[in-house]
């Protein structure tokens, strides 16, 4: 375990914010956890010390310097734990980049993730909004995870139910409810109390690809060949990414910025009467999705800016930063923008958007 003091955090987070860290501590495995809270720096504060917890930064808002102790998981390990008689069991380290580990999983010849190719992050926070695209979500293929519980540092091991995966939601993104103690009671809210340690999933041995998705039916019609193998579908869905979504290195972007709204049937065929080319999809539940880009697209924001923070020309639902690494968009540049969009989306829609990233 090092500490640090007033570190940048501009190259850890995916927009190119300028902030500061005033402490932060890199983690390298489960019992630096321990070893920090025990150490002379930590131990007569813990566990009152607000803590934050920092996987990649590819889906913060920074809004200024960052007070609580930081703590930067780069907890790496990747290997096969196991198998039954329908799935591998592989297990990666928080800190491991997301995308190399799927195409890793892939040259082993353990597909089931390559719908999920170039999620930008970290394994570790990939449970946290319980990833998803091309119509997999991390739920579908996680097996457990293991954590430290930051109050009492004892490890803990969590199965999916006990996540409380939801559209990009778990257990990790709710604060601790006002009762509850033990840090691993199912459905309880572990936000700021769970550390992510390792990830499993369970990938499967009988291997289907998960199709249906507009533009990846696109590029199967396109294709010459119709055998169809994972890294036939990871390398489409590489391909579909890079053109609609900025690269981080390029033009640094959190990703979808807002959640796709859900409605009932009843908003839907209101909204639909004046809107007729309202894009949505009926889910299984009876509720019914509707397309945040196709929102904020048809309120005319497409290629517009608040100072340096701008939305995508290609993709509306993902705000950029347009000044760059040399003269950086602000947290509070992006939150304007943010705001201007969730009003003008509210007064067309009656819908109020609810942004994706964590802003800190
Ligand atoms: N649309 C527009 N204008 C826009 C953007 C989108 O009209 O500016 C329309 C599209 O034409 C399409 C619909 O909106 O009919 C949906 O767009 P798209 O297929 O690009 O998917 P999305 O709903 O915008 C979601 C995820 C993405 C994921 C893709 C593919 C959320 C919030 N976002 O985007 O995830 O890659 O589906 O499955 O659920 C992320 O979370 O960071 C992310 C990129």
């Amino acid at each position: 375990m090092e500490l640090e003091h007033e570190v940048h955090l501009q190259a850890h987070n995916a927009f190119g914010i300028v902030a500061k860290a005033h402490r932060l501590v890199r983690l390298r495995a489960a019992s630096d956890v321990q070893a920090m809270m025990a150490s002379p720096a930590f131990a007569a504060t813990w566990p009152n010390l607000p803590t934050f917890i920092l996987g990649g930064g590819a889906n913060i808002v920074l809004t200024g310097d960052v007070k609580p102790l930081v703590l930067k998981v780069e907890i790496m390990s990747r290997r096969l734990v196991g198998e039954t008689a329908k799935h591998w069991i592989v297990e990666a380290g928080a800190g491991e980049n997301w995308h190399s580990f799927v195409g890793w999983t892939l040259a082993q010849g353990w597909p089931g993730l390559e719908n999920l190719a170039l999620i930008p992050g970290t394994v570790g926070a990939s449970p946290v909004q319980n990833i998803g695209a091309y119509g997999v979500e991390l739920q579908d293929r996680f097996e457990s995870l293991d954590a430290v519980d930051l109050h009492t540092g004892h490890s803990f091991t969590l199965n999916a139910a006990q996540c409380a995966f939801g559209y990009r939601d778990s257990v990790f993104k709710h604060p601790p409810s006002a009762t509850g103690s033990e840090g691993s009671g199912p459905g309880m809210g572990l936000a700021g109390r769970a550390l992510i340690t390792h990830v499993r999933f369970a990938l499967p041995k009988a291997w289907k690809p998960v199709l249906g998705y507009a533009d990846i039916e696109k590029k199967r019609l396109e294709a010459a060949s119709a055998v169809l193998e994972p890294l036939q579908i990871y390398e489409w869905v590489c391909a579909i990414r890079s053109a609609k979504l900025p690269d981080p290195k390029v033009l640094g972007n959190a990703g979808s910025f807002f959640k796709n709204p859900s409605v009932n049937a009843v908003q839907c065929a209101d909204i639909i009467a004046r809107e007729p080319r309202l894009v949505h999809y009926p889910m299984l539940d009876g509720s019914i999705k509707l397309a945040a880009g196709w929102l904020i697209d048809a309120c005319g924001w497409k290629g517009k800016s608040i100072g340096n923070a701008g939305v995508y020309e290609k993709q509306a639902l993902v705000l950029v930063n347009r000044g760059g690494n040399s003269n950086p968009v602000t947290g509070g540049e992006v939150m304007t923008l943010a705001k201007a969009i969730q009003t003008s989306v509210y007064e067309r829609f009656g819908i109020l958007l609810e942004p994706e990233p964590v802003v800190v």
